[in-house]
């Protein structure tokens, strides 16, 4: 079962600064799905991108809008050696969210107990994904845009 997690306002702010790795996914103009990521330096160097959230509409999943949200994501990492992973917690008990995830890659790489204040269980899943520098992921057609590039919905 999905999971809904509220975050302050200042995470969305700190995500808007991070440029085109947060994406908006628009049909006819229709705000229908969103990811949101920011970059992060690493402690022993490089950076990662984090995945703060990742949701489509109900009625436009199964379209492939969100594997093309997160594919943009990606793909605005590309060609930067600096970062080295995705990364992203899912609740544990979110068995949707990390088969998703896993066919695109992610893997397990911890759980963190206690990680969700107000969830039971409490615990979260840190799920990975190595970025070779220079990746380039295929850029899907999809009426897709830069959420702080102040691009025009398509469709509108
Ligand atoms: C997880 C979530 C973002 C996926 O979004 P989505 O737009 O439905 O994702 P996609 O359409 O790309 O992929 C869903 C499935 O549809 C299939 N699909 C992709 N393109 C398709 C198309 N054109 N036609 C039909 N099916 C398609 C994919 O194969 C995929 O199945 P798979 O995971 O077995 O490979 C969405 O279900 C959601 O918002 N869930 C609630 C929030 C959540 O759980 N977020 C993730 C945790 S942060």
């Amino acid at each position: 079962m999905a999971t809904t997690i509220r975050l302050q306002d200042q995470v969305y702010k700190d995500a808007l600064m991070c440029g085109d790795v947060t994406q908006l996914a628009y049909v006819d103009g229709t705000l229908v799905g969103a990811i949101m990521c920011r970059l992060e330096a690493q402690q022993g160097g490089g950076a990662r991108l984090y995945i703060v959230s990742l949701g489509v509409l109900a009625p436009y999943r199964c379209m492939g809008i969100g594997s093309q949200l997160l594919a943009r994501s990606l793909a605005a990492c590309g060609g930067d050696p600096e970062i080295t992973s995705a990364q992203l917690h899912v609740h544990c008990g979110d068995e949707e969210a990390q088969a998703w995830y896993a066919g695109r890659g992610f893997h397990v790489q911890e759980r963190i107990p206690g990680y969700y204040k107000r969830l039971k269980p409490p615990d979260a899943l840190l799920l990975s994904r190595a970025l070779p520098s220079g990746t380039h992921e295929e850029q899907p057609a999809v009426a897709a845009a830069p959420a702080g590039g102040g691009g025009t919905p398509p469709g509108s």
